[in-house]
């Protein structure tokens, strides 16, 4: 990972193509730590410990369990029921993120569709190299599509920045390069419009101030770590333009699952008339969903996430609360279509309503579904 560089991979195969490296996001931005992945054991461990996170990364990294899954066990190659009790269990290691299931799922298929077993520890391996390009790809795209909109606005206001404001991080940690939600934002500031950006620091753990902040501090974006609770305030004085966030599964209806605090967000921008936009690649669109709210599963997290914040060593963490207090801690929420303005895809830009991301991705709809 070069110093100073907007882009670059979380995730990566050593010079032998036979280990899966990865950088263990919970020490930054302070250490730089990398992590080899050599059991689906520690797979599981890596997604459940958010050591990797955010949807499309989360997706990348189950793929290449798969293949870690027949690399550690040769002897298994030709037992389906053995491969397939394998992916069921990266599957469960965090239930919101669609991606997960869908990049397991394609390297399953992929690998059972191989009939010669010798060959399938290549296959699987090759089924998440390029699931890992898509994404690449899908990132670069979302930064074409969305750089109009941010365009658009400069055009409004000559000689001023533009002040966007992003949730949690859907950078190049979450999404192997570019990112999602800060793809447009690099399009525009490599293309020299000025843009500033509001960074919710994103309670709990910190996604936003440990993680976004560093990512664009490294690509020279101006920015701001803001508490959560100042969206309101700063939409109310006009010094938001446009919200960008990412998602972790949004529905074929347009219901968006996203990082705790988004829904908030979303409701403070319509009340504002501030453009809320929702970046996303493909692959985090659950086409078997209508229903955000009754159907998307949220995860909840260890309450000690919220009861501590870490300190340099786990021995170190900080109480923030009466240690006898019951604390809860659900991770994302879910903001439904009418709060979304649009959504920024690798194939253009749509409506969040079911009519018109089919306009995008017609392929994806089985004819049953209207
Ligand atoms: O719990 P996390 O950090 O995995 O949650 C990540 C988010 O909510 C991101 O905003 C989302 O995955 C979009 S990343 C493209």
């Amino acid at each position: 990972m070069e110093n100073n560089s907007a882009t670059f991979r979380p995730i990566w195969l050593n010079s032998a193509g036979d280990t899966v490296n990865v950088i263990d996001q919970r020490a930054l931005p302070h250490r730089r730590v990398e992590m080899a992945l050599n059991s689906v054991d520690q797979v599981i461990f890596a997604i459940r410990e958010m050591v990797v996170r955010g949807a499309p990364l989360i997706g990348v990294t189950g793929a290449f369990g798969v293949f870690v899954a027949l690399k550690t066990h040769p002897d298994c190659l030709a037992d389906p029921a053995f491969i397939r009790d394998q992916a069921e269990k990266i599957v469960r290691a965090r239930p919101t993120a669609v991606n997960l299931a869908w990049a397991v799922n394609r390297a399953l298929s992929a690998v059972l569709a191989e009939k010669d077993p010798a060959r399938r520890v290549d296959v699987a391996r090759r089924t998440a190299c390029e699931i890992t390009e898509e994404e690449v790809e899908n990132s670069k795209n979302i930064g074409r599509y969305g750089l109009p909109i941010i365009e658009e606005i400069a055009r409004n206001k000559p000689g001023k920045p533009v002040n966007i404001l992003t949730h949690c991080n859907a950078g190049a940690l979450a999404c192997i390069e570019y990112g999602t939600a800060t793809a447009p934002i690099y399009a525009a500031h490599a293309s020299g419009i000025p843009v500033h950006v509001w960074v919710d620091e994103t309670r709990p753990l910190n996604q936003g101030s440990r993680l976004t902040a560093w990512e664009l501090g490294r690509a020279g974006v101006p920015h701001t770590v803001i508490t959560d609770n100042a969206g309101g305030h700063l939409m109310q004085h006009g010094r938001v333009d446009l919200v960008i966030v990412g998602t972790d599964r949004t529905t074929h209806t347009g219901d968006v699952a996203n990082k705790i605090g988004t829904y908030l967000k979303a409701l403070a921008a319509k009340d504002n008339g501030v453009p809320f936009y929702v970046a996303l690649p493909s692959s985090t669109f659950d086409w078997t969903l209508r229903d955000g709210l009754s159907e998307i599963p949220i995860e909840e997290r260890d309450a000690d996430e919220v009861r501590y914040i870490p300190g340099a060593a786990k021995s170190r963490d900080y109480l923030l609360m009466p240690a006898e207090s019951p604390a809860a801690n659900f991770a994302f929420d879910v903001t439904p279509a009418r709060l979304v303005t649009g959504f920024i895809t690798e194939r253009g830009i749509c409506r969040a309503d079911a009519a018109d991301i089919r306009r995008l991705f017609p392929e994806k709809y089985p004819p049953e579904i209207p």
